[in-house]
């Protein structure tokens, strides 16, 4: 898929894929968010109930898995833990690491807004700090991916750029609610899209939104959407 053009724009992965050949950019996103260890334990549980798309535990796929903190989390919880991205060496770390702690992981390289994967895969999907790379096109166009590969009933767990957020209409807003910081040092070069509460709405409309609420992560303005929903 290519990156410009009427396709829409995300090459944010190349600045990750740089940052993950670093240790020091691995060891910055080692850590599980807390939050994902409890949706975690409630897919294991809401996985056996009628229309599941796996075995007991589950079937999850972690979108944007970068070195996998949370792909290896979904392992060690007993879940079937899938991971993509587009960045090859955060791919091989996650597999590095899988091999090292004995644990099954099912990776492969993809773009968010084209997936590799049968209509109802999942049970869970997770798109922690994801599916905004780009613009509010590539992010709708993730969105209905992981609509198709996620089950009815199945659950989504994602982060956004909330408007609040510090670095929000800094740069060129190249497409609306979409900047690029010509001068930034970080992934901040690539497209961002940052949305609001009706933009959160209209983005998640194919979704049941069971929560959604502002955080500032780390605690110094970067204002983050976190939101759960579920397929209808
Ligand atoms: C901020 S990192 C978050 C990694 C991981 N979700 C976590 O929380 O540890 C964003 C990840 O999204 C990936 N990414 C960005 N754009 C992508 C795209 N269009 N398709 C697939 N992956 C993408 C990057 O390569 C990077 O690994």
């Amino acid at each position: 898929m290519g990156q410009g053009g009427e396709a829409g724009w995300s090459g944010a992965y190349l600045h990750w894929d740089s940052q993950w050949r670093e240790r020091a950019g691995i060891l910055a996103w080692s850590d599980p968010e807390p939050w994902v260890a409890e949706v975690i334990d409630m897919v294991r549980g809401r996985a056996s109930g009628p229309g599941r798309a796996s075995g007991p535990g589950g079937r999850a796929l972690d979108l944007g898995c970068g070195v996998g903190r949370h792909t290896l989390l979904m392992a060690r919880r007993g879940l079937q833990a899938h991971g993509t991205d587009r960045s090859e060496a955060g791919l091989r770390h996650v597999r590095e690491q899988g091999e090292r702690l004995g644990l099954a992981v099912h990776l492969c390289a993809a773009d968010f807004r084209q997936l590799p994967f049968g209509p109802g895969t999942f049970d869970y999907v997770l798109a922690w700090n994801t599916i905004y790379h780009g613009t509010e096109q590539d992010c709708a166009a993730g969105l209905r991916e992981v609509r198709r590969v996620t089950r009815p009933g199945g659950l989504l767990q994602a982060t956004m750029l909330s408007k609040r957020n510090r670095e929000y209409g800094l740069g060129i807003e190249i497409h609306s609610n979409t900047f690029v910081q010509p001068q930034a040092t970080d992934d901040k070069v690539h497209p961002h899209t940052y949305s609001d509460e009706p933009g959160i709405a209209r983005l998640y409309q194919d979704f049941r939104m069971l929560a959604a609420a502002e955080r500032d992560h780390g605690g110094s303005g970067s204002h983050h959407w976190h939101l759960l929903c579920e397929v209808p």
